[in-house]
């Protein structure tokens, strides 16, 4: 038998019990004549003690060989603990071994595995088996294993039906690059794998299966950040015969569940921004509102005519940070300022007014302006004594952009973005279509299959180029603490208006035929209205845990250049696989 109990379980009413454990060496305390060794699993730790007094001579020897990360099997008595551990469930107590099976040695571990490591980030994907060892990636791993059963039993009540779609499909643009497998059987052609099950799910509709979800893989070929991997999951849904009302009061009511059973948190009713509204007042649409600071533009009537940067700019626009004049010294605004400037942010300056507690104020163009026109911009900002104004001026989106990030810094910076305090909201109302100068295309805000608003049907199908970049869509997104979490869209279920949508995104007939005939060939088979999203299941996790990286919620996840660097993958193919797939590589001279 390998173990009588777990290294998590035992108490002082097992003190007397003769028990067997399994599990790994985390580390030995030699005193000569006695050792204490933290026998550790998934369920905890528990202390073995080895007496040379009481033991066989030959038991405290092999004691003495053991390393870290030895798996051992050891039968003792359980004892209470002279000097207790208050710090761990198991701390009243010890084994006093009598019997000892080393399992399996092991070479000393490249970092240490405990819940703080020395270990970086590459070491520890290389070694992942040791990394998942240490206690909060499994704690986070469990997490996200309760959330997908709760999520499955959730929907599974609400009479949604769960159905795999294939991984070997065909591109579906959600705004990536495709990663495509070569097809040996078919030469020359290829399968994309999906972005998302987004067709699949509609044609699940037309199916007549009205209610779908899955708990699904997708791919997508883009720049890797915290929040991003290349290969992610979905909590994917799609519902038939509802409005956009419909599906929010689900997934709010989904979203609810989890937060309350898996965490306890009872979320408030998720208010509603419109996509306009959040960039007016945040300058992204996933504002972060556990905080104000609302953005306040500054117009004609605030700027007398003086100053050329603000004179010539198409926005000046700024935040209040509450209480923070008197905490940035002249040196602390030089340093915010150039965070600004950093090309990732590519602010060309920062203006502050600061309202002293004593009545002043003082303003890095204030031979520019009067102390009545700033005072004035105070009122405008609902400024106190002692608040300071950040104020950022050029082009429109450009400068919301910006104000953005800066909000969200000064945010941090403040304390106001505690990771448990959960301010979720829906974004809605997002424009159909996004207009690219660079390529003078128009390109799917959210994807092509989703339906423009009821109201706007009649000016998409007759309007003119302008018309075609007011139009709105019942498109939305979940946004929880800034981070978007989910998005969806009521579908286009008509042939007609799917074919004119595929039309603006610049799709020649042929093309739309070739890539979606199957999609438009079903709405000719009485498909029915239908909508849904898809959460991003990582994101969830991380949000719901209050970290940043969805990196730490994934078993096996990949690095920055998309590299498991574990199983070290991408790498090279035999030649013979690419003869089988007449494949030629043409690799450019500096990486062949
Ligand atoms: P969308 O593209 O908005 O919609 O994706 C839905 C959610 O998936 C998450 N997500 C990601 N998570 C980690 N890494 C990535 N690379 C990544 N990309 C996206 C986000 C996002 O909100 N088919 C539509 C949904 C629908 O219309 O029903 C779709 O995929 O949290």
């Amino acid at each position: 038998m390998y173990r009588t109990h777990n290294c998590g379980e035992l108490r002082m009413e097992n003190v007397g019990e003769e028990v067997v454990l399994s599990g790994w060496v985390q580390k030995s305390r030699d005193l000569g004549y006695m050792m204490y060794t933290d026998l550790r699993d998934r369920y905890g730790i528990t202390q073995l003690i080895f007496n040379e007094q009481v033991t066989e001579k030959e038991l405290f020897e092999s004691a003495r060989t053991l390393g870290r990360e030895y798996v051992v099997r050891v039968k003792g008595k359980v004892i209470e603990r002279q000097s207790k551990n208050p710090n761990i469930p198991t701390g009243n107590i010890e084994i006093e071994v009598t019997d000892l099976d080393i399992l399996n040695a092991s070479k000393v571990p490249p970092f240490t595995i405990e819940d703080d490591t020395d270990g970086g980030d590459d070491l520890r994907m290389k070694y992942r088996y040791l990394d998942l060892r240490r206690k909060p990636v499994q704690e986070n791993l469990f997490f996200r294993s309760q959330l997908a059963v709760e999520t499955r039993s959730y929907l599974s009540k609400e009479g949604f039906i769960e159905v795999e779609t294939p991984v070997l499909i065909k591109s579906t643009p959600e705004g990536a690059r495709d990663f495509v497998v070569p097809s040996r059987m078919n030469k020359g052609q290829f399968y994309a794998l999906p972005q998302s099950p987004q067709t699949f799910k509609q044609i699940l509709m037309v199916g007549g299966f009205d209610k779908y979800f899955q708990i699904v893989k997708c791919f997508r070929d883009e720049d890797l950040r915290a929040d991003r991997q290349p290969e992610f999951t979905q909590i994917d849904c799609e519902m038939s015969f509802v409005t956009q009302e419909d599906i929010l009061n689900t997934f709010e009511g989904l979203t609810r569940y989890l937060f309350k059973t898996c965490l306890d948190v009872e979320l408030p009713q998720f208010p509603r921004m419109t996509y306009d509204d959040a960039m007016r007042l945040y300058g992204s649409d996933k504002p972060d509102v556990r905080f104000g600071m609302q953005f306040v533009e500054l117009g004609k009537e605030d700027l007398p005519e003086g100053f050329p940067v603000f004179d010539s700019a198409e926005l000046v626009v700024g935040i209040n940070a509450e209480g923070q004049a008197g905490e940035y010294s002249n040196k602390d605004i030089k340093k915010l300022t150039s965070w600004m400037q950093r090309p990732q942010i590519g602010a060309k300056g920062l203006v502050y007014v600061k309202f002293n507690e004593d009545g002043s104020i003082k303003s890095s163009i204030g031979k520019f302006y009067s102390d009545e026109v700033l005072a004035q911009w105070g009122e405008k900002f609902g400024a106190k004594k002692g608040d300071m104004l950040l104020i950022l001026s050029g082009e429109e989106e450009k400068t919301r952009k910006q104000l953005n990030e800066l909000r969200l810094e000064m945010g941090s910076r403040m304390g106001l973005r505690k990771p448990d305090d959960y301010k979720p909201l829906w974004v809605v109302d997002f424009p159909l279509l996004e207009w690219d100068e660079d390529t003078e295309r128009f390109h799917a805000m959210h994807h092509p299959f989703t339906s423009p608003k009821k109201e706007d049907v009649e000016r998409m199908l007759n309007g003119d180029h302008e018309t075609m970049k007011a139009l709105r869509a019942d498109a939305y997104d979940m946004v929880i603490n800034g981070v978007e979490i989910g998005g969806g869209s009521i579908r286009i279920h008509d042939r007609d208006l799917q074919s004119k949508n595929f039309d603006l995104l610049g799709f020649t007939k042929e093309e739309a035929e070739a890539q979606f005939g199957f999609l438009l060939g079903a709405f000719e088979y009485g498909a029915p209205p239908h909508g849904g999203l898809a959460f991003g299941f990582d994101r969830l996790c991380a949000v719901m845990m209050g970290q940043n990286s969805i990196r730490d919620f994934i078993a096996f996840p990949k690095n920055n250049q998309g590299r498991d660097m574990m199983i070290d993958a991408p790498s090279p193919i035999h030649d013979e696989q690419f003869d089988e797939l007449c494949i030629q590589l043409n690799l450019p001279e500096e990486e062949a």
